[in-house]
């Protein structure tokens, strides 16, 4: 790995296995970064047969020589954010972590306003995971949020608590007539506490992030969400509040970086997406309850079947062209073994019309029909033989994933240089 930075994106709707990624490539850097999104995601990381689910902590905190770092642009939920911290140092995990004071705290009546909404947007929701992401980001950009590095200064985040406080308990009671029983002196001291016990991770991570680029130390982004969820390019307003594409990382994590990065989109050899939205390639057949049982496509964050289609290659595209993608990191290819035949979507059909890149508005979505291309299907692998295929290298693998990686290569114009066979970091393969 020889760019100092490297960042890994979702290319699909989330739960593409970023976590796995991650964690392969954290122990070549010295940083691992979160710089969006919050504990919405959810990320499974496999080492040494243990299983680890990440929601905020970056996923390189396996490794005792990396620095963890949750930069501005993510929002914290501190109380999950202790429990996360609680539970690693249980299982006897060294963390070397790091927290951004600018980052946003995610308040109880933040959590209170999702539900709220989530009754409110109807079909145009996005089936929130009811984190409080949405409400966290409108009082960022409200500008009176409140940040990590307040609770540490108490008069100051009265000042702040105060406006924020009733502005939102205003609107859940009146607007939406709910109750919220939460008193405001009660949030005070129970948020006050977390800062202390938050206290020796809060640092000006901007700051030290430059320092450690500057001195040329290796930094890995870890992207949370995917490409169909970014704010402003997703499939809005079925999105996230966050953007999470290569390019936020500047934003996300305050550093204003001039060298070229290795930037690897994750892609699943499906697709699975958990909220709502059209999903042109969805399979409601028992074929895809079939996938999404193999693939055990249930969400981490919040346990809801996760609904499974096949690979959309015009959603991919976007990916590729949006973050500027480098590569592509292909996983859980031995989820699709024992298909006879594979199904790829390569473009939709819109009012009579052959559209090979995502359009921007829901209505026309709405409106589309996937046109498909299909490949032929491969053997189950056996874990002995997944092992040969990774001591041999990518010519090894069967003739038909073969075709199938280079047809996804042909038609997104990115090469597919690291292949997923399984959860464990022996289970890849790197071209
Ligand atoms: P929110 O970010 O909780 O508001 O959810 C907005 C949309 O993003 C919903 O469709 C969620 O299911 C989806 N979403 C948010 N985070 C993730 C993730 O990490 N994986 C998959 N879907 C996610």
């Amino acid at each position: 790995m020889n760019n100092q930075l490297t960042i890994i994106v979702g290319s699909q709707w989330g739960d593409e296995g970023k976590g796995k990624i991650t964690d392969f490539f954290a122990s070549q850097v010295d940083y691992v970064v979160r710089f969006q999104g919050g504990n919405n995601a959810g990320h499974t990381v496999v080492a040494k047969n243990e299983t680890y689910k990440l929601h905020l902590i970056p996923s390189g905190v396996l490794y005792s020589h990396v620095t963890s770092l949750i930069g501005n642009g993510t929002v914290i939920d501190p109380k999950v954010l202790i429990e996360e911290i609680e539970r690693l140092k249980g299982r006897g995990i060294d963390l070397n972590l790091k927290i951004s004071e600018r980052a946003h705290v995610i308040m109880p009546y933040h959590i209170a306003m999702d539900e709220a909404l989530s009754g409110h947007q109807g079909v145009l929701g996005a089936g929130s995971t009811k984190r409080g992401i949405a409400p966290v980001c409108a009082d960022k950009s409200y500008r009176h949020g409140i940040r990590v590095g307040d609770l540490l200064e108490p008069e100051f985040f009265k000042e702040k608590l105060e406006k924020a406080y009733n502005f939102n308990v205003n609107i859940l009671r009146k607007v939406f007539e709910v109750p919220f029983e939460k008193s405001m002196e009660e949030i005070y001291q129970e948020f006050c506490e977390y800062g202390q016990k938050l206290k020796s991770f809060i640092a000006d991570t901007e700051l030290e992030l430059f320092e450690a680029y500057k001195k040329g130390n290796k930094i890995l982004f870890e992207g949370a969400q995917g490409m169909s969820l970014d704010l402003d390019h997703g499939m809005y307003p079925h999105t996230t509040s966050t953007n999470n594409i290569a390019g936020h990382i500047s934003v996300g994590a305050g550093v204003g970086f001039n060298t070229s990065a290795r930037i690897i989109g994750v892609v699943k050899a499906y697709v699975s997406r958990v909220g709502n939205s059209p999903f042109l390639t969805e399979l409601l057949s028992a074929e895809g309850d079939a996938l999404r049982e193999k693939g055990n496509e249930y969400g981490t964050t919040t346990g809801r079947p996760r609904r499974v289609g096949w690979l959309d290659l015009v959603q991919v595209r976007q990916s590729v062209r949006c973050s500027g993608l480098t590569d592509i990191a292909i996983t859980k290819l031995d989820i699709l073994a024992g298909m006879k035949e594979i199904k790829v979507c390569v473009a939709y059909e819109i009012d009579g019309e052959l559209i090979t890149e995502m359009p921007s508005s829901v209505a026309k979505m709405r409106r589309a029909r996937p046109l498909y291309k299909t490949l032929a299907g491969w053997e189950e692998m056996s874990k002995e033989e997944t092992k040969k295929y990774v001591l041999n290298g990518y010519q090894s693998l069967p003739h038909q994933v073969k075709k199938y990686i280079e047809f996804i290569e042909k038609e997104t114009a990115c090469p597919v240089s690291i292949i997923s066979l399984g959860p464990g970091r022996e289970e890849t393969i790197v071209r």
